[in-house]
């Protein structure tokens, strides 16, 4: 038998599919990656082709697979990553999507939320789901998507479509599609759909009947870290096990070993997400925080965490790239932003999709404020940067509030952390050090861990610790009367942004 040396994850994310296969060391063999198309049909609204999704999934494995010469017979185990929330509705039969996924930060919901929120708010649900009512989660995309797509609510009633976050569309495909597919999802992924118990791990009828949602079309839910199926012919990567799933955010905080309570990270993606583990309790926030699944690992206990969503963040900077062209790439943002000394006065909040944490606010909209004729477009570059660093800071003091215990230092991953200037400012606005650790890949490799611990290539948790390893860190040097001054102005500016939409 072939010895079986790497786990290979797959990272299904919100602007593109990637592939990297992991060494039993947790370092990375190589990678595959393909962008999608981002579909904005209207104001607000955000799409992705399902089966783009599913074929660059293909090309990016083929892609890692044939960049290290390894074949399916040395991979030991394959694990599933996936931006959250973003739902897909297909036929079972035909495997064809009945419309294009709507993406997590898509506002189109927005009337249906208030709808269900009705006279009790858009705290309905929280207690039960561990979620506030808004146009984030999937179960509300869901019932939209059987409001308005022709036919299909009857077909749901007769039991012929499905629905899935990515990573339940990818292992659906994956393990033979309408030829047997699987059709499961994992815990994390069902804790931002708004339909599971959150202290159950079960989905919840009453929900389901309240946005007129047949149970039939829901996947299995399973844990974290377990054989869901295996690759199948017409899928991918014949007879290899599939025995990880967690949303991005889950597997970065698996990935950067936060398995104490207590401990937490913070992921610099499209959006920028910071989850404290809250150990074996589903902890309900008081400040604007979400409660979701953390991880669960086969039958032992759930963890769970507070997450402090974000919605912009890097794709802020593609933003400046694509619609404004004041960079050529986003890497550009950097040298943009060095070539003033501070931002002139200028506060950016990027309310695109309305506010998450901690206002949860859908109707808030963009604004730039504080501009004189003195600024110019270093200003605007670096109140860019400093945005997700004010808007990290203002989860960081939501998570401080919730659990009573300052944070002491923070553990940074995602692509935006390349940028020093940002990493910089992050620490001075927090206070206290920003640590990295070594290989930032921590979303694809907390996918890898988990679906390499399912079959036994890692023995559990010791590993991932011993793996992980400090590479950067980022110590506090702004004095604290300025970094107060500047937060001050940003809180200010916040405020500019609410109901907007008339
Ligand atoms: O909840 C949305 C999140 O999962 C998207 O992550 O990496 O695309 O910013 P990312």
């Amino acid at each position: 038998m072939t010895e079986k040396k790497y786990v290979l994850a797959i990272d299904q994310g919100t602007t593109s599919s990637r592939a990297i296969l992991f060494s039993h060391e947790g370092r990375i063999v190589s990678t595959g990656q393909l962008e999608h198309e981002q579909i904005f049909p209207k104001a607000g609204w955000v799409e992705h082709d399902p089966m783009e999704i599913w074929q660059n999934v293909r090309k990016a494995v083929a892609e890692a697979l044939s960049g290290a010469e390894v074949n399916r017979h040395e991979i030991a185990a394959v694990g599933i990553t996936n931006q959250r929330e973003t739902t897909v509705v297909w036929d079972k039969n035909t495997g064809e999507p009945i419309y294009n996924a709507i993406v997590w930060q898509d506002t189109r919901t927005d009337a249906i939320c208030k709808e269900l929120a009705g006279d009790e708010g858009p705290d309905k649900y929280k207690t039960r789901c561990g979620l506030p009512l808004a146009t984030y989660f999937a179960g509300p995309k869901v019932k939209w998507i059987l409001d308005n797509v022709p036919g299909a609510r009857e077909k749901a009633e007769a039991g012929d479509l499905l629905m899935g976050t990515t990573d339940c569309w990818t292992l659906w495909n994956m393990t033979g599609g309408p030829n047997g597919g699987v059709h499961a999802t994992d815990v994390t992924n069902a804790s931002r759909t708004m339909l599971m118990d959150i202290n159950t791990l079960e989905w919840r009828e009453d929900i389901c009947a309240d946005m007129g949602i047949p149970m039939s079309m829901l996947p299995e839910i399973k844990s974290s870290s377990e054989v869901y199926g295996y690759g199948r012919k017409n899928g991918l990567l014949i007879d290899t096990p599939i025995s990880g799933i967690l949303g991005d955010q889950q597997a970065a905080t698996f990935g950067q070993a936060c398995f104490e309570k207590g401990m937490a990270k913070n992921t610099y993606g499209t959006g920028c997400f910071m989850l404290i583990n809250t150990g074996n309790e589903a902890v309900v926030s008081e400040n604007g925080l979400l409660t979701t699944v953390c991880y669960k690992i086969g039958d032992q206990e759930t963890v769970y965490a507070l997450e402090g969503s974000i919605a912009v963040a890097g794709s802020l900077v593609q933003w400046l790239r694509d619609n404004l062209g004041m960079i050529e790439k986003s890497e550009d943002i950097e040298d943009l932003a060095q070539s003033v000394k501070d931002n002139g006065g200028v506060y950016f909040v990027p309310a695109f999709s309305g506010l998450f944490a901690p206002y949860w606010k859908s109707d808030a909209r963009g604004a730039i404020v504080g501009l004189t004729r003195f600024n110019n477009r270093g200003h605007i570059a670096r109140a860019v940067l400093e945005s997700t660093a004010y808007q990290t800071r203002e989860v960081l003091d939501a998570m401080n509030a919730d659990s009573g215990v300052a944070l002491t230092e923070l553990k940074v991953d995602g692509g935006m952390t390349n940028d020093e200037l940002l990493m910089q400012f992050q620490a001075d606005m927090l206070g206290v050090p920003v640590v990295r650790p070594e290989v930032a890949e921590t979303t694809a490799l907390g996918a890898a861990y988990a679906a390499g611990i399912a079959v036994g290539f890692w023995k559990g948790e010791e590993d991932v610790v011993a793996n992980w390893k400090e590479g950067n860190r980022w110590e506090p040097k702004m004095d604290e009367e300025e970094s107060s001054r500047k937060y001050r102005l940003w809180k200010k500016a916040v405020t500019r942004t609410f109901e907007w939409v008339d």
